[in-house]
């Protein structure tokens, strides 16, 4: 199977752990976009949908799928999300797709993470992939130095010649060269420098279940938090 049908295997897939009746959190990125056209087919059955990003909003709406601001709502039953990297906890690298604040923001307000991805997303440790972290662009220097004291080459993502601009209008520093033996910590530690919107490490709000597409199906990784 190519990595574009894992990824539309793990979408469908992700249509068991939607709540009939209730409001589904959407995260973000390729993987995700196979969840939405799947969510499509039971869209009478739940009132609509967070989004963590405009790409997928865009995305919901076209599908006639309600889109909820975060605010209108309570507590989510279940956020559904891809992942750059998943670790055998449930740890996540995200960002990829710079979507990662908002991708947080309603992972933080969901009982369960459930993640959907291919095999190729599954490591030993975090941070093959190089960290995304959005900042503040008055701190991008310092933070750049900051990542390089703990062995981190940080750089601006560009896009079109210039830095990227996220939903928030913030930038995004992608790390690359940390070996993150302690998410948890790593996490704790970024968040609270000055200039950090948001870590791309998800430790705090892991996820609970994987779906993995793999070339025998799908695997459900289960880390019972
Ligand atoms: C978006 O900002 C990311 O967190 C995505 O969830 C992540 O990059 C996975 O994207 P793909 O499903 O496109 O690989």
């Amino acid at each position: 199977m190519t990595q574009d049908e894992l990824k539309t295997l793990v979408g469908q897939a992700a249509l068991a752990h939607v709540v009939p009746g209730e409001i589904v959190g959407v995260g973000t990125g390729s993987t995700v976009n196979k969840f939405i056209d799947a969510l499509a087919g039971m869209r009478d059955r739940i009132p609509g949908a967070v989004s963590s990003s405009v790409a997928s909003t865009e995305r919901l709406r076209a599908l006639g799928i309600r889109v909820f601001d975060a605010n209108e709502v309570g507590e989510l039953a279940v956020y559904i999300d891809g992942a750059d990297e998943i670790d055998g906890r449930g740890c996540m690298v995200k960002g990829g797709g710079a979507a990662l604040t908002r991708e947080k923001i309603v992972a933080a307000q969901s009982r369960r993470f459930v993640c959907i991805a291919d095999e190729s997303k599954l490591v030993q440790a975090l941070g093959r992939f190089p960290v995304p972290v959005e900042v503040i662009p008055m701190a991008t220097a310092h933070l750049v130095r900051q990542f390089a004291a703990l062995g981190g080459q940080a750089t601006v993502r560009m896009q079109d010649g210039a830095p990227l601009v996220t939903d928030n209008g913030q930038h995004i520093l992608d790390v690359a060269g940390l070996s993150i033996a302690d998410p948890l910590a790593f996490e704790s530690q970024v968040n609270q420098w000055p200039g950090v919107v948001t870590v791309g490490v998800f430790a705090h709000q892991k996820a609970a279940v994987c779906l993995l597409g793999t070339a025998a199906g799908v695997r459900t990784l289960d880390f019972g938090a």
